[in-house]
């Protein structure tokens, strides 16, 4: 097995940090333990392992991520061992994992107040340390604002004709022709191009979803910077990237200050609006330009790959969205969607919904607390990082009955707020929830309406590196509909 030098730069760094840990540990554990008893008798920890010092127990949860049993390897156990709140060391840093509806909300809902998101070195040095997701506070509150406001339910309504138009075009391009794509592959370009010419209005060119896919590669790498790590060559993507885009706010700036008249109604033109009122810097525009096809890419991109492979499961549930659609398409002029027509595929948002219950595309995120907090008799001390899951209630029996059966129709009823988190909760709720619903919808209602389709290999395996997707990009077989 030939391993990439970033990997094999890893692997020498963790050998060579586990020789020295287990060393310290031996020389430092009657001390270890003095600080900790010192600790507990002030603070109350959680229950849980530390693992060795400094390495803690990364090894166990980079193993049940690789093979993305994350949760079934990593958390269940220790919630059977040690509760639903427990202490763990991971990446060098003690952490906090919390699980349940409760615990959700202490932690969603105190952004600012109690805890900070907690992004790697490498994730934000990438998408820029001005984008939304690094800043807080007031800041956080300004271009939130811009994003959220462009991307909601009325932000996106003159967005879904061309949406239709980008999708449509993709179909015929991508698909036409062909008896098999890669779902995955093809669901990635399509996202790709929706955040730039649909949110952007720049048109995508050859080459640009390469260069923006080594910078996403690095996101979660180590932030080595070799010419040739990961990291190395995401930073140099990056350079590219900010270079075209630094050109096009400029040419979007010129264009808009010599003609204010004209209407602008993309995300992008909000962007310069708020640029030359002085609201927003340069640096900040470009770094949430970038920021926005990273958030979107992967996570919608799994999404429909995922709803593909739960219809193709579980064939009555196909069936039923089949009828939906053909519902929808007969009672239209034209093929061009509105709003209005997509808030009709309640069943089909339903199945999304469960598909995403199952299979969320983000794991969880990490916090750091700012200040200690007193939870279910235990505390997390100031400083400590903390991580939530979306598993910890999408799989809970109590709160989702029978929870690994796939049944759409459990969103019939309210869900109990803090328990169903595919997008996260609140100050830091994902702020492009509604552009990936519609997204989702639109590229179902054209695939199912004009293809026939199959899965190549219904039992393929899911990876996560470090999100997850299907290891052979879900191949299907594709004939068009007889009109
Ligand atoms: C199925 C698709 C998607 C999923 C599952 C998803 C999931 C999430 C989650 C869980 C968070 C919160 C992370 C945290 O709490 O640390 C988040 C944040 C965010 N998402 Fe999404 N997302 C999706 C699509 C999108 C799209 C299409 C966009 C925009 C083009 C977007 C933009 C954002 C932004 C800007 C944030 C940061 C919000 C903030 O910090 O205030 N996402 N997303």
């Amino acid at each position: 097995m030939v391993l990439e030098p970033n990997v094999l730069l890893s692997w020498v760094f963790l050998c060579i940090a586990a020789t020295i840990s287990s060393t310290l540990f031996f020389f430092r554990k009657k001390h270890h333990r003095f600080v900790s008893k010192k600790i507990q008798k002030k603070k109350k920890l959680p229950p849980g392992e530390m693992g060795l010092p400094w390495v803690g127990e990364t090894m166990d949860f980079y193993k049940a991520q690789k093979s993305n049993r994350l949760f079934e390897d990593f958390v269940s156990p220790r919630i059977v061992k040690h509760g639903n709140i427990f202490k763990t060391k991971i990446m060098g840093s003690p952490t906090i994992v919390v699980n349940g509806a409760e615990a959700n909300r202490l932690i969603l809902s105190n952004e600012f107040s109690l805890v900070v998101s907690s992004w790697p070195s490498s994730s934000v040095q990438l998408m820029g340390r001005n984008c939304i997701m690094a800043k807080q506070g007031e800041k956080h509150r300004v271009l939130r604002g811009i994003v959220a406001n462009s991307l909601s339910y009325n932000g996106l309504e003159s967005i879904v004709p061309k949406l239709c138009d980008t999708v449509k075009f993709h179909l015929e391009t991508e698909w036409q022709g062909k008896e098999e794509i890669s779902l995955y592959r093809s669901a990635k370009a399509l996202t790709f191009t929706v955040v730039f010419e649909c949110l952007y209005g720049i048109k995508v060119e050859l080459g640009m979803l390469e260069i923006f896919e080594r910078v996403l590669e690095g996101v979660f790498a180590m932030p080595v910077e070799f010419p040739c790590s990961k990291f190395g060559r995401a930073k140099k993507a990056r350079v590219e990237i900010e270079t075209f885009l630094v050109g096009k706010v400029r040419e979007k700036r010129r264009e808009m200050e010599e003609d204010a008249e004209k209407p602008n109604t993309t995300l992008f033109s909000r962007l310069i609006e708020e640029l030359i009122k002085g609201v927003i810097t340069e640096e900040e525009v470009v770094d949430n330009m970038v920021l926005l096809v990273f958030a979107a890419h992967d996570t919608t991109s799994y999404a429909m790959a995922m709803t593909f492979r739960m219809l193709a499961q579980h064939p009555t549930c196909r069936d039923t969205l089949l009828q939906e659609h053909v519902r929808i398409k007969a009672n239209k002029g034209g093929e061009r969607l509105t709003v209005e027509d997509v808030k009709k595929m309640k069943y089909s948002w339903q199945v999304v919904r469960e598909t995403m219950r199952l299979s969320p595309p983000i794991f969880g995120s990490f916090r750091k607390a700012v200040a200690d907090i007193e939870y279910g008799g235990f505390t997390i001390p100031k400083g400590w990082k903390i991580l939530w899951t979306t598993y910890g209630t999408h799989y809970n029996p109590e709160i989702f009955q029978d929870p690994v059966s796939f049944d759409p129709t459990r969103f019939d009823k309210p869900i109990q707020a803090y328990t169903y988190l595919p997008f996260g909760g609140g100050p830091r709720l994902c702020a492009g929830h509604q552009l990936a619903k519609i997204s989702i919808l639109v590229f179902l209602h054209f695939v199912v309406t004009h293809y026939d389709w199959s899965l190549v290999y219904p039992e393929e395996t899911i990876i996560m590196d470090p999100l997850p997707f299907p290891s052979l990009g879900m191949p299907i077989k594709i004939s068009p509909k007889e009109s």
